[in-house]
C-alpha cells in the first residue's frame, strides 16, 4: 500500500497541477495520468460528469485512464457511480462482489471509490477508480481522493465566474 509520504508528494503534485493547467478539461486528464501512472494501486482512474440539460440526468465518460470501460453512459440509478452522483456523497466500496449496486467494468477490479464533484454546491460529475486490490481506499487515500475532486470543482468554477 502507498504510504502517507507517497499520497503526501501526489497531494502535491496535484496542486501543482491544477494551478498550472489552462482549464479544467486539462486539468482532468492529467489528473487521471498521474494518479494511474503514480498509484500502484489506482488500476482504472477516470472521470464521469453530468450530461447537462438532457433528462434523465445522466454520467458521461470523460477523461479515464486504463482498460477501456463497457459503462461510457451511467443513469443515476445504476451502479456505484450512480450511487455518488445521486446523493452527492464519497461511495467507497471494500469488496465490490459483495455490492449489488456494483457494475462491473473489470473482473479484476476489487474495490472501487467514487467521489462527487462538486460546482456552488451542486454536483456537475464524480471521480472514480477502481483498484485490483480489495479494500485499497483507506481513509488517507479517500482523503486524497477528496481533494482531488475538489481541485477539479475549484477550476471548473473559476471558468464558469
Ligand atoms: N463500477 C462502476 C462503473 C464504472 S467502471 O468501474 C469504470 C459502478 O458500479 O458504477
Amino acid at each position: 500500500m502507498a504510504g502517507t509520504d507517497r499520497i503526501e508528494d501526489i497531494r502535491k503534485e496535484v496542486t501543482a497541477l491544477a494551478g498550472a493547467a489552462p482549464n479544467a478539461k486539462e486539468l482532468m486528464q492529467q489528473m487521471v495520468t498521474l494518479l494511474h501512472e503514480r498509484m500502484l494501486k489506482y488500476n482504472w482512474v477516470g472521470f464521469y460528469m453530468l450530461e447537462p440539460g438532457a433528462p434523465p440526468p445522466t454520467l458521461v465518460l470523460g477523461a479515464f485512464e486504463g482498460a477501456m470501460t463497457p459503462h461510457t453512459r451511467i443513469p443515476l440509478n445504476q451502479g456505484i457511480c450512480g450511487a455518488a452522483a445521486s446523493s452527492g456523497q464519497t461511495v467507497v466500496v471494500d469488496d465490490v462482489s459483495k455490492d449489488p449496486r456494483y457494475l462491473a467494468c473489470s473482473l479484476e477490479t476489487k474495490s472501487e471509490i467514487v467521489v462527487p464533484v462538486f460546482v456552488h454546491g451542486k454536483v456537475v460529475g464524480e471521480l472514480d477508480i477502481d483498484s485490483h486490490f480489495s479494500a485499497a481506499f483507506t481513509p488517507e487515500h479517500q482523503t486524497l481522493v477528496q481533494y482531488c475532486a475538489e481541485l477539479v470543482g475549484k477550476k471548473l468554477e473559476s471558468a464558469a465566474r
